[in-house]
């Protein structure tokens, strides 16, 4: 059996803004929000602010004269690639102008290395922490990245510009910085293809007359919005004016959920990428390493030790 996640990646098988650095709080803030829709969150939901940087980004607000800023929204996970992921990702974040990272981790604290990282690589960011509620990880198809999407989804509607622009990037994905370009004028929410993903090996609108009217994608799957979810922007503002806005505990149906939740008509998509002909981002994935627990009883007096100690903070061994 195919899981819904597998099939879609074409598996050949069918398928305070002040810009100062604030003190990671030493709490946890849980909330108790119960289902009462499909995909809504039946277990409490917790999270944590660990740190971020507004690198004087309050100092534009209100102001016209500056490019509006792009919140690029990144879930991630323990394991052996998570470092590496984020640095290749990070670095290339680096590129552009007006960004606000938010790493998001699926965990109840934050990961020292990737607060390391988000220091040094001298982007504006958010650090958060929300791990997967009990619930869904028993779960036989995972609605991976949610719990810490929500979360910073939460942070955008609370801290966000309105002229802004909300993106979601997992972290294992690659990009065309001309995409940011792209993306940066939003006003509502705007789309474009996404390569390397699904049978047709592209999820793509249809455009027909510089309007979207429906989807090229290898799992329909009965969603309205067949797309994945470095496939579209979403004005901050617009966002702000939605009553309902949510990202479903639903795997395969996330991005399709959360668009419905924003009351978007398939009409009012902005078309870009040259109305949906270029490619600026693929939905990559990186071979799986296992996590070993390496033996070193004779390596407590060198470097060997000091390095494998590095390594486990990383993740990158149990
Ligand atoms: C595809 C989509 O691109 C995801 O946006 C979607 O969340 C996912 O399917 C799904 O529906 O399950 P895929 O490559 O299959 O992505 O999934 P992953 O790359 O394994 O995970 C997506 C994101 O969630 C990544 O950024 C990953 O770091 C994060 N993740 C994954 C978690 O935060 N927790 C997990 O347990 C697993
Ligand atoms: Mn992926």
């Amino acid at each position: 059996m195919i899981s819904p996640a597998e099939n879609r990646m074409g598996t050949g098988s069918g398928r305070s803004l002040t810009g100062r650095r604030m003190k990671a709080p030493s709490f946890a803030i849980a909330l108790l929000v119960f289902g009462s829709a499909p995909g809504e969150p039946t277990q409490p939901e917790v999270r944590k602010l660990c740190s971020f940087d507004l690198k004087g980004e309050g100092s534009t607000k209100g102001s016209n004269n500056s490019a509006p800023i792009i919140y690029v929204v990144t879930p991630t996970y323990r394991r052996p690639e998570m470092v590496a992921e984020l640095t290749r990702l990070g670095q290339t974040l680096t590129l552009v102008k007006r960004i606000h990272w938010i790493v998001a981790e699926d965990s109840l604290t934050c990961t020292a290395p990737i607060t390391g990282l988000l220091q040094r690589l001298g982007l504006s960011y958010t650090h958060l922490a929300s791990p997967m509620p009990e619930v869904y990880r028993k779960e036989r198809y995972v609605p991976r990245g949610v719990s810490n999407r929500r979360a910073a989804l939460e942070w955008v509607q609370e801290h966000g510009s309105d002229r802004g622009v909300l993106f979601f990037l997992d972290d294992d994905n690659a990009i065309d910085v001309r995409l940011f370009e792209e993306m940066r004028p939003t006003e509502t929410v705007s789309m474009w293809p996404v390569g390397l993903i699904g049978d047709y090996t592209v999820s793509s609108p249809i455009v027909k007359d510089g309007k979207v009217v429906a989807f090229y994608d290898g799992w329909p799957a009965g969603r309205k919005f067949q797309v994945d979810m470095a496939g579209f922007a979403v004005n901050v503002g617009f966002l702000k004016k939605q009553k309902k806005v949510t990202m479903p505990y639903i795997a395969g149906h996330e991005e399709d959920g959360f668009l419905k939740s924003l009351g978007l008509s398939i009409k009012d998509i902005e078309v870009k990428a040259d109305g949906c002909t270029k490619i600026y981002v693929w939905h990559t994935r990186t071979a799986k390493n296992p996590s070993r627990a390496l033996k070193l009883e004779k390596h407590q007096n060198d470097n060997i030790k000091v390095l494998t100690d590095n390594m486990r903070e990383m993740g990158m061994i149990k």
